[in-house]
């Protein structure tokens, strides 16, 4: 967040986003499964100008062996930016942004992950932002999320993420570049299907009614995300019932 500049409008007088977005609406969402054949489980999801892959492996027994834990699986979450995905080209290999990101959207898919079930081995998550325009860590539990259904992983349920944020003193829905960049506050959250949190971020300051505000938007948007993931896996895995002709 940096300071913005004074002739810059990010909500006009009609309440519209420099994207043409109303306060509660979320950006435009595109999501692909399947798309990696050496995956177990992979996904490709675009949300606005975000480009995000995801590739799922296992439950594959777990290596080094020291890593492995007698009683569940390990999860593994590797969330990567691409050189190329930002403006300011990114430096390669891990940063304190990434293993901070990578930590919790591990941790925020560990309540719904049936790990108990395949001891010994471990479940890999591979995030690749191939185009960051603010809130990628959102867009990769999206897509990590149906990866992790599309490798048949146990789980009960999806994780559905999205962000809200404060920009020009209002309370809006899934920030844009711009708006993360010279907005006042960005509060991404992930969720279970019953409407558990599983992560909590807050870059910025908010009041206790901002963040009550805010958390109802988001799960307004989460709800409209969930419906986008199980359209997409319905028309993967479910097999259309063929009639049964009646007996004469
Ligand atoms: O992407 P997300 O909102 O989850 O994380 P962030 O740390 O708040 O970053 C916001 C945005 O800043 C990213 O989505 C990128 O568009 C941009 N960014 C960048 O340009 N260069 C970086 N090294 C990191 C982030």
């Amino acid at each position: 967040m940096s300071s913005k500049p004074e002739n810059l409008t990010l909500i006009t007088d009609d309440g519209l986003r420099l994207d043409g977005r109303r306060a509660d609406e979320i950006r435009p969402m595109k999501i692909e499964i399947g798309v990696l054949s050496r995956a177990d489980g992979s996904c490709y999801l675009e949300w606005g100008r975000n480009k995000i892959l995801v590739g799922v492996f296992g439950p594959r027994e777990a290596h080094p062996r020291r890593s492995q834990r007698a009683d569940s699986a390990v999860i593994r979450y590797r969330y990567n930016m691409a050189s190329f995905s930002v403006e300011d080209r990114a430096r390669p290999g891990p940063s304190r942004r990434s293993i901070e990101i990578s930590k919790v959207s591990r941790e925020a898919f560990e309540p719904v992950i049936m790990a108990e079930m395949f001891p010994k081995t471990a479940i890999d998550i591979f995030v690749e932002v191939l185009q960051a325009d603010a809130g990628t860590r959102t867009a990769a539990i999206n897509a990590s999320s149906v990866a992790l259904a599309d490798a048949g992983i146990p789980m009960k349920g999806l994780i559905t993420s999205c962000a809200f944020g404060k920009v020009d003193g209002q309370i809006v829905l899934d920030l844009n570049k711009e708006e993360d960049n010279y907005g006042e506050a960005d509060f991404p959250v992930a969720m279970t299907q019953d409407g558990e949190i599983t992560l909590v971020q807050m870059d910025g300051n908010l009041t206790p009614e901002e963040i009550k505000k805010g958390l109802e938007l988001v799960k307004k948007g989460c709800k409209e995300i969930l419906a986008i993931q199980q359209a997409v896996l319905r028309k993967k895995f479910e097999t259309p019932v063929e009639e049964v002709s009646e007996e004469p």
